[in-house]
């Protein structure tokens, strides 16, 4: 009897050690398996004495900033465990393989920057980050889709995941995502349609899908858009007609780029009319839409849409 209520003891022991050990404790485990020096006393705990590391007043670990350490390695499953954690920058390392799922347990994350490292892989729950503001993951290798329900991220206000491998469709719920200001999602493999009901994004002033396989119809919502201040679609396989509702007299459009797609249609005068920034590549040869310069002696630029019916109706397949 007694030797088993000590086992139940020890158990118990054991569960609590590792259930209660303190943020400071695991931060330095995990900078001892990156081979970054901990350099805070063990008995103060890492919270007093640091400028990369804040802490709230239950030593729990709200901010680490981690930026440019030469780290290598992975991103272990036990960042998890940090529960008070609102602030977490690990960017211009070189921490490779997969974000781990555990990622999605720090419910309290407004800003998360992993961009510059080797990363392969999103786990789908990020999308459980709720409070979530900031989302930085370009240049990184990642090659996964979006998580279908990314619209949960309800706080989200900026994503960049440029330069990756990001496959797959937009998710429709990203049109949920109603604080997003910047999307920035160039140089990937993203395929498919722009989701419906994009005018949701009632909040968008940058849409950057450059360089991706995007193809379809670009609906005439995005041009209804009045707060969109960048849209780049350049380099994708978008066909059909520019819609007439892209106007830049009565849009905030001040960077607009489609060069490189199967666009046709007549791009509106008011192009013309301002100082807007157009996105040019006077290598493309068919101009027949440009509406006649010598009625505009206000033009500085000229640009270019890119017109290519051959492989406009080889894409309707
Ligand atoms: C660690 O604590 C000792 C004793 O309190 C103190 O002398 C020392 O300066 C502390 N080191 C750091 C890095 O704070
Ligand atoms: C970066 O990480 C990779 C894979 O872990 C490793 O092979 C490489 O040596 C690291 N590079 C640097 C500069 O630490
Ligand atoms: C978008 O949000 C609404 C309201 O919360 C919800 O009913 C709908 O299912 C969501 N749409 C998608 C595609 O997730
Ligand atoms: C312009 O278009 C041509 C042909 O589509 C392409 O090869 C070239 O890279 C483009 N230039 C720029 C600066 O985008």
């Amino acid at each position: 009897m007694k030797s088993l209520i000590f086992g139940f003891h020890i158990i118990l022991l054991l569960v609590t050690a590792s259930y209660c050990k303190s943020d400071c404790d695991n931060l330095a485990d995990i900078l001892r398996k990156w081979n970054v020096e901990v350099n805070w006393n063990t008995s103060d705990g890492c919270c007093a004495s640091s400028e990369v590391i804040f802490c709230n007043s239950k030593n729990e670990i709200t901010d680490l900033y981690l930026e440019s350490k030469t780290i290598s390695g992975e991103l272990f499953d036990i960042i998890g465990n940090f529960k008070a954690l609102q602030y977490l920058c690990l960017n211009n390392n070189n921490l490779s393989g997969k974000i781990p799922d555990s990622i999605g347990k720090l419910s309290e994350l407004k800003y998360l920057d992993l961009s510059n490292n080797g990363f392969t892989e999103l786990p789908k729950n990020i999308a459980k980050l709720s409070k979530l503001e900031y989302l930085y993951l370009q240049n990184n290798q990642i090659n996964s889709e979006l998580p279908s329900n990314i619209g949960d991220m309800e706080s989200l206000i900026k994503i960049d995941i440029s330069n990756n491998k990001f496959n797959g469709k937009i998710p429709k719920s990203f049109v949920n995502l109603s604080k997003l200001e910047w999307a920035i999602m160039n140089n990937n493999e993203i395929s498919g349609n722009i989701p419906d009901n994009f005018k949701k994004l009632y909040k968008i002033r940058e849409l950057n899908l450059n360089t991706n396989k995007m193809r379809g119809n670009i609906p005439s919502d995005v041009a209804q858009n009045l707060n969109v201040v960048n849209l780049n679609l350049g380099n994708n396989l978008f066909y059909g007609n520019l819609p007439k509702e892209f106007q830049f007299d009565t849009l905030n459009l001040e960077y607009f780029c489609v060069e490189n797609n199967y666009l046709t249609g007549v791009i509106p005068e008011s192009f013309y009319t301002d100082n807007s920034d157009y996105c040019v590549n006077s290598s493309q040869k068919d101009i027949k839409s440009l509406p006649s310069a010598a009625t505009k002696p206000q033009i500085s630029k000229l640009f270019i849409i890119a017109l290519n019916l051959i492989a406009f109706y080889y894409l309707l397949f």
